[in-house]
């Protein structure tokens, strides 16, 4: 049985839509079948695909306001791999959704009759925890969460535990398969603090919040700060999916390879 994954953490930016393309890319270079999930209204992973919904185009927004008859009419086949592409038009949308609880389970559903089709369901979602998030994380198993070396200066890592621990009461089944810095600068005062610090501070607000020891582990895994990861974007999806030397010898490309195998691990265990 295929897994579904989300890539979530309520703050923006954090490269949530970087981390979620290039692990997809990542897999499917180990040779696994990936569906890749847009619940992000922004729209920015579908664009690498080279996709742009259009009106009177079936997309994620016609599953969640009526359900759709196959889930095949809306997953594109790319020579990338398949996505549910989002739309647009879930931006003025999107609100009102929130009204019927029914709607929140139609990606769940839709997923539960394909999921055998793929070894894993990569979803990026969006910086918030509104209809399309809160879907997402009913449709999942599990989160894997980028964070980045700016949560050490606020209180930033114990908000993102506290809306975990959330996301786990919505969907009693949702797994915290692991916590991974990205965008790690060791030249940043910052960044140097977090990546000595990561395991030890989860660790503690843990305890504080009486949250589940197996769970919320951090990945070993950091992703380094790479200006590939943001040229890929206008090219393809994934650094997996060009080449070329810059490419080629990306320091982010060989951390997501890793982070993937470590992800695969995480998910068998979990
Ligand atoms: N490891 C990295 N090295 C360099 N740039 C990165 C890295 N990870 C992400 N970025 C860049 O940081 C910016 C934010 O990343 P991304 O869009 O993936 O974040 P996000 O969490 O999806 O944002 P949003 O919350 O708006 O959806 C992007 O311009 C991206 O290219
Ligand atoms: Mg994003």
């Amino acid at each position: 049985m295929g897994k579904i994954i989300c890539v979530t953490n309520q703050k923006g930016g954090v490269g949530k839509t970087s981390s979620s393309l290039n692990i997809a890319g990542a897999l499917r270079t180990m040779g696994r079948s990936v569906l890749f999930v847009d619940a992000d209204p922004q729209c920015s992973s579908t664009l690498t695909y080279g996709i742009s919904i259009g009106e009177g185009e079936e997309s994620i927004y016609d599953l969640y306001e009526s359900g759709v008859e196959d889930v095949y009419d809306i997953i594109y086949e790319t020579s990338f791999g398949d996505i549910i592409p989002g739309d647009k038009i879930m931006k003025e949308k999107e609100t009102g959704l929130n009204g019927d609880p029914k709607k929140l389970y139609r990606l769940k559903n839709a997923l539960a009759k394909i999921r055998d089709d793929y070894d894993y369901i990569i979803i990026d979602t969006n910086p918030n925890t509104n209809f399309s998030t809160l879907s997402a994380v009913m449709a999942s198993d599990g989160a894997i969460v980028p964070v980045t070396g700016g949560y050490f200066a606020q209180d930033g890592l114990e908000d993102v535990l506290k809306s975990l621990k959330g996301m786990k009461e919505v969907n009693p089944n949702f797994k915290i398969y692991g916590i991974f810095i990205n965008n790690l600068d060791k030249r940043r005062a910052g960044d140097n603090l977090a990546d000595d610090g990561l395991a030890e501070k989860i660790e503690s607000i843990k305890e504080e919040l009486g949250l589940d020891k197996d769970e919320y582990k951090p990945f070993k895994t950091r992703i380094r700060t790479d200006q590939s990861v943001e040229n890929a974007h206008r090219l393809a999806p994934s650094l997996f999916d060009i080449t070329g030397k810059a490419f080629n010898q990306s320091k982010a490309k060989a951390d997501f390879m890793a982070l993937a195998k470590e992800i695969e691990k995480a998910v068998k265990e979990g």
